[in-house]
């Protein structure tokens, strides 16, 4: 989930995300990464919104051969953060460049045989990414978009893995999930944001596209040990579930923190947030334009 009650986003949000969103990516997809990389020896990576370089410390140990990342984000201080320096032996290079992704990120990508972002995607709008999606069939380069938000949130008794323990639901937890979802909606400085939809509009255009897509399940699993990224998140819903609704309302949102803030602080507990991982690889990886209707393009799952 990207917050988005913060900008510029907060390097110690950023932190406190960051283990979790490496435990949280979907295993299968890197294969997949992985040997198409192998075949087409691609080396130029872009990731765009890098915050401190997350993403890169996560696929830079995993991506094979030597690569040269270019990573892209308007907030001069996340690029400089002391730990955008960390990155993996078989990192040839790495570029940081401030740019606004609105304006000049796009241009990046004509230079990428693979383009990426973690935790970026909810936060665009549809014409930002038909033109993501333009650009990156322009270049024939393939697409990796991690962590996207998916609209879950939900709450389990006891500490078990989240997928089996019984649900614990509270009245009002509708309520704030809903606001969230809508609040994530709104202007990220893309245009209207995609929020919760984004991976599911993001797989339909890159197939259209061409594309042949994967999108998986990434979601965080927080635990007793994720204590304090649960608080942050539990007081920035209240926040935005504030922003979402009239004062009539605002008693049972700060009521349903003050509970939630309580399920943590017993520490026994387990919250699911949904996310999802997307990969879109090309058959024929060489730059052209979107399918004509007689091209001959790999089927998509
Ligand atoms: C949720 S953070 C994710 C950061 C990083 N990818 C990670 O996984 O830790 C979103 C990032 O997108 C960047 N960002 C948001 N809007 C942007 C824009 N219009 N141009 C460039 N970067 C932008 C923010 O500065 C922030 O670093």
């Amino acid at each position: 989930m990207a917050s988005n009650f913060r900008a510029p986003f907060d390097p110690v949000w950023l932190s406190l995300r960051e283990p979790v969103d490496h435990r949280s990516r979907p295993a299968a997809l890197l294969p997949l990464l992985e040997s198409a990389c192998r075949i087409h020896q691609w080396s130029k990576v872009m990731d765009l919104g890098s915050g401190t370089g997350s993403n890169l410390r996560y696929l830079g140990s995993k991506l094979p051969g030597s690569q040269d990342w270019t990573l892209v984000d308007h907030d001069a201080d996340l690029l400089n953060h002391p730990s955008s320096v960390e990155a993996a032996e078989r990192v040839r290079s790495v570029h940081w460049v401030q740019g606004d992704l609105v304006d000049q990120g796009l241009t990046v990508v004509a230079q990428a045989h693979l383009v990426t972002g973690s935790a970026l995607l909810d936060l665009v709008s549809r014409e930002w990414l038909e033109r993501l999606v333009k650009a990156c069939r322009s270049a024939g380069c393939a697409a990796h978009f991690a962590l996207t938000y998916d609209g879950e949130i939900r709450w389990f008794a006891g500490v078990g893995d989240g997928s089996n323990g019984d649900p614990d639901v509270d009245p009002d937890d509708e309520l704030v999930r809903q606001a969230v979802n809508a609040h994530q909606r709104g202007d990220k400085g893309f245009g209207p944001a995609l929020g919760p939809t984004a991976g599911l509009v993001a797989k339909a255009l890159f197939q259209t596209a061409g594309y042949r897509t994967w999108l998986l399940p990434s979601p965080w699993r927080l635990h007793t040990e994720d204590s304090r990224l649960a608080q942050v998140l539990v007081n920035d819903w209240e926040k935005a579930a504030l922003d979402m609704n009239d004062v009539d309302h605002a008693h049972r949102i700060q009521a349903w923190a003050d509970r939630r803030r309580g399920t943590i602080d017993r520490g026994v507990f387990s919250l699911n947030v949904g996310h999802q991982d997307l990969l879109a690889l090309l058959a024929d990886p060489s730059p052209g334009t979107l399918p004509r209707k007689e091209r001959k393009c790999i089927p998509s799952p």
